[in-house]
């Protein structure tokens, strides 16, 4: 089948590099080079100044897969395998679904989430976060159970979640990977915004450490501010997989760029300091969004994120909020992530909060509700 066209990413290509202000980025404001370089201990910038732009391990340089198994208590460095977080996404449901195969897919969701296993020809259902009407995120365990069939294959979930900022309690999370262990499932977690948790008590484990069959989809794009590396991992304890894996990579990169693995464990050596940095940009904006949403209550609906560095409000306005963002992008610049791009229903529209001019992205959509 088809694959079909990445609404969100097509609506990136049209303006990411066009407008002034983004509202929508799901990334925290990234790490400049020099700001990377200089975090590095001098074994680091030893291997960086003798650098061969060659071609890399396949599964990623191993003092990399390393430093990442450190992030997890059952993984060793050989049950990582390093590729662009994207890239990992297909890698995996490539070679994991088969045709006909049933998965069960957290919604909305970040679209390659479910539409790779579709245009596998997986027939999909939808576990879907329902909006409250305090502003609130719920996910239903029962129709979970309900939706499982003889043909499930995969339960895919991601929390942090993108785009809603919800996460799960530890006991669902426990819950399902019950209902995994029961039905024999793969459960694939991206978990590209672990650390990000504003409340440490709310960082759950990472699923590869908890159950067997659990597979963590994690990266440097979103938590440590460095999309343009490219690196991201898989973590499995299942040996099978990795040897998969790596044979599908040949067909799609081979290897990992030889810059971006150092860059990236220079990254993963600084975890704290970087991770910090992160959340404080992302409190700085919280504050400012939840002042903006406040003064603005007649026109929208808050939904306070529980981590990460999105949100996912409702826009309360008569037109629908495709007119609504269209209408901000060309009045003032800035352009806003529709929820329609994740095929939600509704008026919900994605904010960023990792980047450090959200206040003046606000301002001007403050300017364009003044003249309504
Ligand atoms: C939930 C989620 N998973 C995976 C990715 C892919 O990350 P990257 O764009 O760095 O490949 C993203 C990017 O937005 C995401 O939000």
């Amino acid at each position: 089948m088809p694959i079909d066209p990445f609404k969100l990413e097509r609506y990136f290509a049209q303006y990411e590099f066009k407008v002034k202000y983004l509202l929508s980025p799901s990334d925290c404001e990234s790490l400049k080079m020099d700001e990377v370089l200089q975090m590095a201990s001098s074994a680091s910038l030893d291997l960086w100044h003798g650098l061969s732009l060659s071609y890399t391990e396949s599964q990623g340089l191993p003092l990399l897969r390393a430093e990442i198994a450190r992030l997890y208590q059952n993984i060793p460095p050989e049950q990582v395998i390093v590729a662009a977080p994207e890239e990992a996404i297909f890698v995996a449901m490539q070679t994991l679904l088969t045709p006909g195969d049933h998965v069960v897919a957290v919604s909305p969701a970040y679209q390659s989430l479910h539409e790779i296993a579709r245009s596998i020809g997986c027939e999909i259902t939808n576990w879907t976060l329902q909006p409250g009407r305090n502003g609130s995120w719920h996910l239903n365990l029962e129709q979970l159970e309900a939706s499982l069939t003889a043909r499930t294959r995969m339960l895919v979930i991601n929390f942090p979640h993108n785009p809603t900022g919800y996460t799960l309690a530890r006991a669902e999370l426990d819950a399902i990977i019950g209902l995994a262990r029961k039905h024999g499932l793969i459960l694939f977690s991206d978990e590209m915004y672990r650390l990000l948790e504003y409340d440490p008590s709310a960082q759950l484990p990472p699923i590869c450490d908890l159950y067997e069959k659990g597979i963590s989809l994690s990266g440097l794009s979103k938590s440590f501010a460095l999309p343009g590396l490219r690196i991201g991992w898989l973590a499995t304890q299942e040996k099978a997989w990795i040897e998969r894996w790596l044979a599908f990579k040949d067909y799609t990169t081979i290897c990992n760029g030889a810059p971006s693995e150092i860059l990236g464990l220079i990254a993963l050596q600084n975890k704290e300091r970087i991770v910090r940095r992160n959340l404080d940009i992302i409190r700085t904006n919280l504050a400012s969004a939840e002042q903006f949403f406040s003064e603005h209550e007649r026109q929208f609906t808050w939904f306070a994120p529980r981590a990460g560095s999105i949100a996912f409000p409702e826009w309360l306005g008569g037109e629908q909020v495709e007119q609504f963002c269209q209408e901000v992008l060309e009045q003032q610049a800035v352009m806003i992530v529709p929820g329609s791009l994740f095929d939600f229903p509704g008026k919900h529209f994605r904010v960023g909060l990792g980047r450090r001019n959200l206040p003046e992205a606000l301002e001007h959509v403050a300017r364009y509700l003044k003249v309504l």
